[in-house]
């Protein structure tokens, strides 16, 4: 469970003596105060948590550090539930997954072509964009809809609100890009996940430090599962019916 509050105050604290520290300085990403509307928008515009978590999280130093930027915003309870039902860093993760370093206004989206790919703040993941031919202007991310397009609409930064929260998932889909598949391949610990949904396998996509995840360095699913058995099982383990088939 992500525990954002305790230490939250003293955290708010602590950066905002930070970011008046480096106020002075020109700064190449984006402007910190555009970033401030950005956040006062989510606010008032039902997006509270998001902006919260932004401001207590090491995110803002992210997002402050891109030239230009969107964020996908997503609602307050599934951001709640995240929360409770999740650890700090998969928590972390996934608001990086709303973040994309480039500004997209609601034009800039619409021009793009349908199943584009996004990059987005957490590595390796990307945001795959669609439009329904169903539903006219509908815009969505990895299935999502963008529910309030330009809820704000900066120089720098655009901000979108989402009808729901974008799933941290393994990067499986088959619309992905090659390269995804490629980062999949080399990612032992997606095998396991299908097995198993904990949130554990996550530590081992998230740039920590050994020090800071010490329980899961490694994530070896099964001691009985050889390192053949493994790779074999990618295209049809226990679970997988083709396998069985032939
Ligand atoms: C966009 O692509 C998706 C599949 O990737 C498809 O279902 C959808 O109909 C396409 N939309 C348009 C407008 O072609
Ligand atoms: C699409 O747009 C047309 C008018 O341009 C409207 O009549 C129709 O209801 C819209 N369809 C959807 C699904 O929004």
């Amino acid at each position: 469970m992500a525990k954002i509050s305790s230490a939250s105050c003293f955290r708010a604290i602590f950066l905002g003596a930070l970011i008046i520290l480096c106020l002075p300085h020109p700064s190449t990403g984006v402007p910190l105060e555009e970033l401030e509307r950005a956040i006062a928008i989510l606010r008032v515009r039902g997006r509270a948590l998001f902006a919260n978590a932004i401001i207590t999280s090491d995110l803002l130093f992210d997002l402050l550090s891109d030239e230009s930027l969107t964020l996908f915003a997503p609602t307050d309870s599934m951001l709640f539930d995240l929360d409770m039902t999740h650890s700090l860093p998969f928590y972390v993760s996934t608001l990086r997954l709303h973040s994309v370093p480039l500004r997209l206004s609601l034009s800039g989206l619409r021009s793009l072509p349908n199943s584009s790919s996004l990059p987005t703040l957490l590595p390796s993941h990307r945001l795959l964009l669609t439009k329904h031919s169903s539903s006219n202007d509908s815009i969505f991310l990895d299935g999502v809809q963008l529910l309030i397009p330009g809820l704000f609409d900066g120089q720098h930064i655009a901000v979108h609100g989402l009808a729901d929260l974008l799933p941290l998932t393994a990067p499986s889909s088959p619309n992905r890009l090659v390269e995804d598949s490629a980062a999949l391949a080399k990612s032992p610990w997606f095998l396991g996940s299908k097995f198993s949904p904990a949130p554990e396998p996550y530590f081992a996509f998230m740039d920590l430090s050994p020090a800071e995840s010490p329980s899961v360095e490694e994530v070896s699913p099964s001691p009985s599962w050889g390192e053949e058995d493994f790779i074999v099982g990618d295209e049809g383990g226990p679970l997988d019916g083709r396998n069985n088939g032939f």
